[in-house]
């Protein structure tokens, strides 16, 4: 008889599968550490998050167990592309009562299909959604997920925008397995989840608003919608940097994300699209916040040119493009003596390197010295210009207030400006200038390297250099 020494023994014990099976289902989940804000994770916890910047925002992660099948798929299906029928794009969409929405989300809402707005608080989401719900529900049974406010809370800002009698139905719930089985119960065509961060799942520890609810809420009710064709909006929170507040996942999962951007102190709001899978991006729409909730304004051009003074020194206009919109907006610069070695360069709504980059321009190719002044860019009405024809405008608000002398209101100037002092070309001219045309004005500055568009009643002055601007501008 052979006899296996101890040692041996313990050896067969440890390494058997058996016991590396045992010892598999005994480990205990492995705790991630992740960014609220961001996503980012960490093996253990810190106070600061080196991806986003953010203070305090990492949090515990407790992973969702796995099933015990999970792995253990054989086999599997895929369809011809021409074979597939009612694909969501096919399906009638929902329109809302809103043109402007509409337009937003590329011609109404795709049944079946997950939109996310995300926006400052007090921005006014929930009102635009209620108002929207309240319409869809003539149509379709409507769900309106609040797990913020109070039934009675949603119940006055439905009185306050006259939309009490609406056949919404309400349910202040975060609970997801609640929500899911509401919106399978009410064969829903449209629900709102005002908001995402509020919803939590008994599968998973983690407190509401963490990457890992989050995540697992989105991915469930997502699918629930797929599959029953409801068109779900998600809410979502916003950072301190004006990103959807969560995982980054969240934006790849959803078909459409839109911001709801404004200043709380302004009427108008904007709602511009960041990603959409059934229509055009960078596409916006313009609302107006009154008494009765958000209301259409179907000329933009008009409202933000409203307020502009005639006759004050640092004010030019520009035809910007949102998305493949014309919007006439007025910039506006202010310039002043300083005694400080270092001017100050402050801006609002346009970068500050590109004003930076404009006074060095301006004062190396057209004499004007801007070392010893002050500067402060500013685009009227809380707006926000990112694209580079917008130069020239910005240029030319800054000689203005320098000298002290108005551009004539009858002027728009728009084009590119190089760092040799060329004035470079910008696309979509013909749109741009019928817009001015539209708004009644009378000339405009524009880059000579195009063949102007003929707009009748409109004078077009092409420039080559900077500093022919001078001579055309006042
Ligand atoms: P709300 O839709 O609650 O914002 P969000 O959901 O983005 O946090 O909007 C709240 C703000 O809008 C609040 O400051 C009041 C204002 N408001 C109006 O000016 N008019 C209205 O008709 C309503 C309903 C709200
Ligand atoms: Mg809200």
């Amino acid at each position: 008889m052979t006899t296996v020494p101890f040692w041996g023994r313990l050896f067969f014990c440890a390494f058997t599968p058996y016991s590396w099976h045992t010892m598999a289902i005994m480990a205990k989940p492995k705790i991630k550490y992740t960014c609220n804000d961001c996503g980012a994770s960490y093996p253990r916890w810190q106070g600061h998050c080196e991806s986003c910047d953010a203070w305090n925002s990492i949090v515990e992660e407790i992973p969702v167990a796995a099933s015990p099948m999970s792995g253990r798929v054989s086999g599997g299906k895929a369809a011809q592309l021409v074979s597939l029928d009612g694909a969501p794009e096919d399906a009638p969409r929902h329109l809302t009562q809103s043109a402007e929405f509409n337009r937003v989300l590329g011609g109404g809402m795709v049944p079946g299909s997950a939109i996310l707005i995300g926006g400052d608080p007090g921005i006014g989401k929930s009102t635009l959604l209620l108002q929207t719900a309240a319409h869809l529900s003539q149509k379709t049974p409507v769900l309106y997920f609040s797990g913020e406010e109070s039934a009675s809370q949603i119940q006055m800002r439905g009185r306050r925008l006259g939309l009490e009698k609406a056949n919404v139905h309400i349910a202040t719930t975060g609970h997801l397995e609640t929500i899911l089985a509401t919106i399978a119960d009410h064969k829903a065509g449209f629900a709102v989840i005002d908001s995402i961060q509020t919803v939590f799942s008994d599968k998973t520890e983690s407190a509401p608003g963490t990457v890992s609810q989050v995540r697992l809420a989105a991915n469930e009710i997502i699918g629930a919608a797929k599959r029953a064709g409801t068109c779900i909006v998600f809410v979502g929170h916003v950072t301190k940097e004006g990103q959807i507040a969560g995982p980054r996942v969240l934006e790849h999962m959803v078909d459409t994300v839109m911001y709801f951007e404004g200043d709380r102190g302004q009427p108008f709001r904007i709602l511009r699209t960041f990603k959409n899978r059934f229509g055009a991006t960078n596409e916006i729409g313009v609302f107006d916040m009154g008494d009765k909730g958000l209301r259409d304004v179907p000329n933009p051009s008009a409202m933000f040119l409203d307020e502009r003074s005639l006759e004050a020194a640092g004010s030019a206009v520009i035809t910007a493009m949102e998305g493949t919109r014309p919007m006439l907006m007025e910039v506006q610069a202010l310039v002043s003596a300083t005694n400080l070695a270092q001017p100050r360069r402050t801006t609002l709504g346009v970068d500050g390197g590109r004003l930076a980059m404009l006074s060095a321009v301006l004062d190396k190719h057209a004499g004007f010295t801007f070392s010893n002044h002050d500067i402060f860019l500013n685009i009227a009405g809380g707006l926000k210009v990112t694209e580079p024809a917008a130069d020239l405008a910005m240029a030319s608000a800054m000689v203005s207030s320098l000298l002290n002398k108005p551009i004539p209101a009858d002027r728009v100037v728009m084009g590119e400006l190089g760092l040799t002092g060329e004035v470079r070309s910008v696309g979509q001219m013909d749109i741009r200038l019928k817009e001015a045309k539209k708004l009644g004005f009378k000339v405009a500055i524009i880059p000579a390297g195009i063949t102007p568009p003929k707009v009748d009643g409109l004078k077009v002055v092409p420039i080559k250099r900077l500093s022919q601007l001078v001579e055309h501008l006042f």
